[in-house]
């Protein structure tokens, strides 16, 4: 609970300082953890570490100026041999997305969640740029980096968005 009220989107990193092999490497354990329907466990992950990679991101990805600063993004993706349907596909590649953001709050890594499915122009540019092949659609871009600034921990917590069992007709 501590990590996941900690995680906050964090845009600005530390620039240069690499992340540890080990830390990528719990990363991807985090996201492989991940339920998903029947069990088909279609997300797949490309590590991206390579600067100039990082530097094109933002001329694919409007709000991704971020990366220019970042030493690491995770894309997630999903095989759509593994999973037909596109809506359980999103699902589950969002459960993986979710629990690598986690695990690096835990790693005192700074993440955000950068939208790609469904903005056909994103999905495309991805695929060009990393040269993912017809069975992979691109669902996150995870841009991760050492933080360089700081956020207070969320309280979502709401009431109103909270209701039981049958409700009442209005
Ligand atoms: C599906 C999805 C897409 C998002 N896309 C972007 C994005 O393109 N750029 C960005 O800076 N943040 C993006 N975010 C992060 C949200 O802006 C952020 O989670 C939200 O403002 C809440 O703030 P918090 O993450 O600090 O709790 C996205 C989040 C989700 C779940």
């Amino acid at each position: 609970m501590d990590a996941l009220f900690r995680r906050r989107s964090i845009r600005k990193y530390i620039k240069d300082k690499p992340i540890e092999k080990e830390k990528i490497e719990m990363l991807l354990k985090a996201g492989f953890a991940a339920p998903s329907a029947r069990n088909c466990q279609p997300y797949n992950f490309i590590v991206i570490d390579d600067r100039d990679v990082l530097d094109k991101i933002p001329t694919i990805h409007p709000y991704a100026s971020m990366s220019l600063s970042a030493t690491l993004a995770i894309l997630v993706m999903g095989d759509n041999t593994l999973q037909e349907n596109v809506d359980y596909l999103l699902q589950d590649c969002s459960a993986a997305t979710e629990n690598i953001l986690i695990e690096a709050t835990q790693l005192s890594l700074g993440s955000v969640w950068l939208g790609v499915y469904p903005r056909e122009e994103r999905i495309k540019g991805i695929k060009e740029l990393l040269n993912i092949p017809k069975k992979f659609m691109p669902i996150s871009l995870i841009v991760i980096g050492y933080p360089a600034e700081k956020k207070e921990p969320s309280n979502r917590f709401d009431t109103k968005k909270v209701f039981y069992n049958i409700l009442n007709k209005e």
